[in-house]
């Protein structure tokens, strides 16, 4: 952790990346969605925000939001170098995206996790989502073929969170 360890930091601007200028931020994509054939699903399709903060002259994180049609958008990736996570920039980066997509029209944030990500379930809660649905079988080959396990369990079914963003 770095030497600002401890500090909070509430405050997460959001920069509109090019799609042709992805590849930088390839890696922390692929942190928070290890599967490069669903990340290529949805990438194309999706507006991508580096998150900066005034600690770094460089992007520290990533969030990829997509407008599903009536008013309901989705957080597809969100991810923090390791060295900035805990600080707050994803709580604060969660709620600039939410606050941008409800100024673009949207009424309700969609984010899915797998049922084993016991942390980012919590997170997400504590950011003001709460479960919504389930998709089975996920995380599970062709679209994952290579098994995920967290916390001792095997990543297999979605757990869709939904939020409120009127
Ligand atoms: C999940 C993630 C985006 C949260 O961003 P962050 O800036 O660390 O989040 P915040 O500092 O606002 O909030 C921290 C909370 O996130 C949760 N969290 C989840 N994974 C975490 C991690 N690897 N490190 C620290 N906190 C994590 C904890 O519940 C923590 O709560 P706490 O501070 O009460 O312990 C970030 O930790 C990350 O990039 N993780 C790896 C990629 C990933 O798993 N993305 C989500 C896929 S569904």
């Amino acid at each position: 952790m770095s030497d600002d360890a401890g500090t909070r930091i509430e405050v997460a601007l959001l920069r509109l990346v090019d799609l042709s200028a992805i590849d930088q931020l390839m890696p922390l994509i692929l942190l928070a969605d290890e599967s490069p054939a669903a990340v290529a699903d949805y990438l194309p399709r999706a507006e991508v925000y580096a998150m900066v903060t005034p600690r770094s002259a460089d992007p520290v994180g990533v969030i990829a939001l997509t407008d599903e049609g009536d008013g309901v958008w989705e957080i597809k990736n969100i991810a923090v170098m390791p060295a900035f996570q805990g600080l707050g920039i994803g709580g604060a980066a969660i709620a600039t995206a939410c606050a941008l997509a409800r100024q673009r029209g949207a009424r309700r944030m969609l984010v899915g996790t797998a049922n084993c990500a016991l942390r980012e379930l919590a997170f997400y809660q504590r950011a003001g989502f709460r479960f919504d649905h389930i998709v089975r079988a996920f995380f599970t080959p062709p679209r994952y073929p290579e098994p995920i396990v967290e916390n001792g369990l095997r990543a297999i079914d979605m757990v869709v969170l939904s939020r409120d963003i009127t």
